[in-house]
């Protein structure tokens, strides 16, 4: 059983606190994982009654639950228990945090009680700094709270590091959970179980049998609700910065000594500070700009990036980014990693594809495809590995098949999600699976250049039409190299 705690949602009527952080807190209480006296309390703008916050929160948790499988009727009045008893933990607390005062009150209702306190800042980046300050002159910023920071963390390296200055001043970086969900889903987690798990892949992973690596997080949405946030912020800050660059982190570092937090992390922060510096070439030629123009989806016309509600009509906000860039260390050395990211795209798909050399020498008349690891974070969660084969009947044609490895049908039973795990792991204090001052602020330090570059240059996104895989200069990317992306392939 975890330990009593408060948790204080600053943002706690906005869309991830409906979407993602109740129902993942509400599934977490069902599985018995949350302290009896855990309280879960909002603090927003907004005046609202405690019934009409739970009355939205009930909302949210009917949509955006998963329902029970099979909906047997034993399983769905469990759910009806566990759904009051979740209700009446939550409080609302009406907050204007440029208003000092008011956290003098949250302290004295936070005080009453002998909990752990957790602050999740799931606000802007603007809030920040009243929040933060409010928090420290109001004295709750003992050594006992938390705090949690959801990205993005800032809007350049310049502003993170005015953020992560901002919150150091008043808490210790041990005390600060800077979160990435990426980090938290199961697959990412398998990830290190496979490598570090089994003995079988290491030999091969590296710059002797590694052909290149890809890392793809692919979405069918566009911009929803959130058009005025995203015009702001852009493919490549949204996703590149921070999902993409950990899952190239994890997929690449060295094999840590241990599994805590400062061990795991110290082996990412190598990964970053090894990825090879932008140079005026690379700007140009490794990196591809994509938003997407009206298309259809699944059949479904589909408006432009530029038509979306809250979206500046002529913006040049990219919605898709494909790049190559290298690792400068010795297992990496000249290995190409792609990554890639785009909303409004063919499939929703996130998979790392690790593509092996071809046999030095073939002694088949078919040609032979190199056996290639693929990794699926989602929509499924599993692992194929694509080899040759002889196909039945005369002579020797080789046919590439695959070895699947799905953990749906190994492991029964829900998921947790993603959120809910971080959530917990804030709950129990570990900050593994979060991102240390030091990594963030590495990430933005290479990611800087190319937003330079963007500004400076002024050339708009290239087009793609929505329920595409992306502009086509993104396979010439691939093509560069003689390869080309996994769907390109037809497997
Ligand atoms: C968020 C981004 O961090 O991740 C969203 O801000 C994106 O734009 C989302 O849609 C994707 O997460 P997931 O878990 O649905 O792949």
């Amino acid at each position: 059983m975890e330990s009593n705690f408060d948790l204080v949602i600053f943002g706690g009527t906005g869309d991830l606190a409906l979407r993602k952080l109740y129902p993942a807190l509400f599934l977490a209480d069902c599985d018995g994982r949350l302290h009896p006296q855990g309280r879960i309390i909002a603090a927003a703008r907004q005046t609202l009654d405690a019934d009409a916050f739970r009355a939205k929160v009930g909302e949210a948790l009917q949509r955006f639950v998963p329902k029970v499988s099979g909906d047997s009727a034993a399983a769905q009045t469990a759910r009806d228990a566990c759904l009051s008893r979740f209700l009446d933990r939550l409080t609302y607390f009406s907050l204007d945090v440029n208003d000092g005062t008011q956290f003098q009150s949250l302290k004295k209702s936070l005080d009453e009680r002998d909990s752990k306190t957790i602050f999740y800042l799931s606000v802007g980046p603007a809030l920040f700094t009243a929040i933060i300050n409010g928090l420290k002159l109001a004295g709750l910023n003992t050594a006992e709270t938390r705090i949690v920071l959801e990205k993005p963390l800032g809007h350049d390296l310049a502003s993170s590091r005015a953020i992560n200055a901002l919150v150091l001043d008043a808490f210790a970086d041990s005390q600060v959970y800077r979160i990435d969900h990426y980090l938290g889903k199961e697959t990412v987690q398998n990830l290190l179980a496979l490598r570090f798990g089994n003995t079988l892949l290491e030999p091969l992973w590296n710059r002797t049998w590694v052909r290149d690596v890809q890392i793809t997080i692919a979405e069918t949405v566009g911009v929803e609700t959130r058009g005025e946030f995203y015009d702001g912020t852009g493919a490549f800050r949204d996703m590149v910065q921070n999902h993409l660059l950990n899952l190239l982190c994890i997929t690449a570092m060295e094999p840590p000594s241990s599994h805590d937090p400062d061990s795991v992390r110290d082996e990412k922060l190598r990964v970053l500070r090894s990825l090879k510096p932008w140079s005026q070439d690379t700007l140009r030629e490794n990196i591809v700009r994509g938003q997407y123009r009206a298309g259809s989806m699944a059949g479904v016309p589909a408006v432009a990036y530029t038509t979306e509600e809250g979206v500046a009509a002529g913006s040049d906000t990219e919605t898709y980014v494909a790049l190559r860039t290298e690792i400068l260390n010795w297992r990496w050395a000249g290995v190409p990693f792609y990554l890639r990211t785009g909303k409004r795209m063919a499939e929703r798909k996130a998979e790392v594809v690790i593509s092996f050399k071809s046999p030095p020498h073939s002694i088949f008349d078919s040609p032979l495809a190199p056996n290639r690891l693929v990794i699926t974070l989602q929509p499924e969660e599993n692992v194929r590995l694509y080899t040759m084969a002889k196909a039945p009947g005369d002579g020797m044609r080789l046919r590439e098949v695959h070895l699947d490895l799905d953990f749906k049908e190994f492991f029964l039973g829900r998921r947790q999600d993603a959120y809910e795990r971080l959530l917990l792991d804030v709950l129990r204090g570990n900050a593994t699976l979060f991102m240390r001052r030091d990594e963030a602020d590495e990430a933005w330090r290479w990611c800087q250049p190319v937003l330079d570059s963007w500004e400076q240059d002024g050339t708009p996104p290239l087009s793609y039409a929505a329920g595409s895989w992306g502009p086509a200069a993104s396979s010439r990317l691939t093509a560069m190299a003689g390869t080309a992306w996994h769907e390109e392939l037809g497997i």
